[in-house]
């Protein structure tokens, strides 16, 4: 028996979405909103969904509890209450768009995942980071 699970993260971040080689012009017409000269703040909703068998003893497909503590050092701990521009190497060389966001987490959370999760651990699947309401983007890992 295989299941998706599928948990909810937030953090808050700040950011400007701006490239040096482009002209404000086009950097305002590339990014809107998220190039405005002072950065700006998002409530970021990061969803981890797993796939994996159900433990037949335990009747559950992943310890919450140690996806949750993962998430938390390799996410949370990095990008809650940041300016990430400046304040996170993931983002000084590259834009902290969410597609770039989504990969980013995803390497963290893989560098660590059999470690943290242990042997049996079910399949990171998907990465999806929300940015705002109209604004999501899903990364999957395996189609
Ligand atoms: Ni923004």
């Amino acid at each position: 028996m295989t299941i998706r699970l599928t948990r909810n993260y937030r953090f808050v971040a700040s950011h400007r979405l701006h490239l040096d080689h482009l002209s404000e012009e086009d950097n305002q017409k590339l990014f809107g909103k998220c190039n405005n000269p002072y950065g700006h703040g998002h409530n970021y909703v990061v969803s981890i969904t797993v796939k994996g068998p159900i433990d037949q003893r335990t009747g559950l497909a992943i310890s919450v509890a140690d996806l949750d503590a993962l998430v938390q050092h390799e996410v949370i701990d990095r990008y809650d209450h940041r300016y990430l521009n400046f304040d996170v190497p993931d983002f000084t060389s590259k834009p902290s768009t969410t597609e770039n966001m989504a990969f980013a987490i995803r390497d963290h959370l893989l560098a660590n995942w059999q470690k943290a999760l242990g042997v049996g651990a079910p399949q990171l699947i998907d990465v999806k980071v929300q940015e705002t309401k109209r604004n999501s983007v899903t990364l999957a890992l395996i189609n």
